[in-house]
């Protein structure tokens, strides 16, 4: 596809998907807000399981929440379902466009595995398949009782997938699809779980039945799993900025930590929102983050006596780099510099010196797909020339 064109088409797709996921997010996180707020011992009219006022906006709300439902239904009754579909379906356009259609450079990573990129696309879509049809049957076994147990076991489940992708997809990819995958299973839970059972009450209420009140909670460990899952895909989503996360030689790991987190700070909201503050949660989420940061700091390569000029590093960026990072890129993937870095003059390469070093040495999450084959020998010559400047500056 034509640079330009694939760009424009990235842009859309992708303004689309973030706006509708803060529509989907937002909406979830305020009908949790909403449940844990409600004021349920006080005198309610009848079937009415509990109330609220709220002022957003210069207006003032009355919300109540009923039993099971109102005697009569009312003419319009708003569904929130459109969110949720529009996320998957313009995340799975941005597969398209991103992963499929360039494999060889955002899929696939032959320093990791040498997979040929049908294979690559084969094994991203049937992962995303496998994975949604083996949560949906586990969710009908007896672990769907023991709400703590399931969550775990899905968690460990999770952190095997994304050590698998680690094993054979570009890093990025890896996070970005152990994150497609939970974000799949979330709006599965909606379209083939939750919003089934919310028409089953309609139906039944429509026919003039009493609904089954058990109805309304089938969809219960669902929404309980989208609820905790919504912090890590978040991260997950904007993952692609943190190289120093996803080129961690345990990455998988590095993203299991980071969702622990995320979760972790999920259920201090969800205790709130019940009237119950853990207040330590919090701080030892922010503490977490610390000793995480900590661990995978990047080593400082081997000290060295040896002296890189700039010429020299210049030769390598010009082998390796400049395809993509120059004004006019030769690359079939790039009419325009990514993100405006060119390496196109010495100057060029000086000042942007730590931000190679970032990328070549520290988390050798560049060259892209490492597609131009940059050996582990140049990036240690990066490497010394970093500090050779480094030694020059002091
Ligand atoms: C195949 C094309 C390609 C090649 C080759 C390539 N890059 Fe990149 N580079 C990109 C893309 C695309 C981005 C933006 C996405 C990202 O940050 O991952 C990027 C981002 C960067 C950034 C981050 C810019 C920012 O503002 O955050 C740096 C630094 C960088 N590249 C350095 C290099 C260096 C040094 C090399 C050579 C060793 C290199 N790149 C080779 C495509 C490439």
């Amino acid at each position: 596809m034509d640079p330009y064109l694939s760009e424009w088409l990235n842009l859309v797709i992708r303004w689309i998907h973030v706006i509708t996921g803060v529509a989907w997010i937002g909406a979830s996180f305020y009908f949790n807000w909403l449940e844990g707020h409600l004021e349920r011992n006080k005198n309610l009219p009848k079937g009415v399981a509990g109330d609220l006022w709220a002022v957003h906006g210069g207006g003032f709300y009355h919300v109540q929440k009923y039993e099971v439902a109102p005697q009569t239904l009312p003419k319009t009754l708003h569904w929130f379902k459109w969110e949720a579909y529009t996320t998957w379906l313009s995340g799975m356009t941005l597969l398209f466009i991103v992963y499929y259609s360039v494999p060889e450079v955002y899929l696939i990573n032959t320093a990791v595995a040498a997979l040929p990129p049908v294979a690559a696309i084969a094994l991203s879509l049937g992962t995303l398949l496998a994975g949604w049809l083996g949560y949906h049957q586990l969710c009908k076994t007896a672990l769907a009782e023991k709400p703590t147990l399931f969550f775990c076991v899905l968690f460990l489940a999770l952190t095997t997938i994304a050590f698998f992708f680690s094993q054979f997809l570009n890093p990025r990819a890896a996070y970005i699809h152990t994150g497609a995958l939970i974000g799949t299973l979330m709006v599965g839970n909606v379209f083939f779980v939750i919003i089934p059972s919310q028409r089953t009450l309609v139906n039944a209420l429509m026919a003039g039945n009493r609904p089954d009140p058990s109805v309304g909670n089938q969809g219960f460990i669902r929404s309980l799993h989208n609820n905790y899952f919504t912090l890590p895909v978040l991260f997950i989503m904007v993952s692609n900025h943190f190289p120093s996360t996803f080129t961690h030689s345990m990455n998988w790991l590095v993203l299991a930590a980071l969702s622990a987190i995320g979760i972790a700070v999920r259920h201090y909201f969800n205790l709130k929102n019940k009237g119950r503050n853990e207040r330590w949660l919090l701080p030892a989420a922010a503490l977490a983050t610390l000793v995480l940061a900590f661990v995978i700091r990047p080593q400082p390569t081997t000290s060295t006596t040896r002296t890189i000029t700039t010429e020299q590093a210049f030769t390598i960026v010009q082998t390796h780099c400049r395809q993509c990072h120059s004004a006019q890129p030769t690359d079939a993937h790039f009419q325009t510099a990514p993100n405006g870095v060119t390496f196109d003059t010495e100057a060029d390469l000086e000042r942007q010196a730590a931000q190679v070093y970032a990328r070549t040495v520290a988390t050798q999450s560049m060259p892209l797909g490492n597609t131009t084959h940059m050996s582990l020998a140049e990036r240690e010559l990066l490497g010394h020339w970093y500090q050779s400047i480094q030694q020059k500056d002091e």
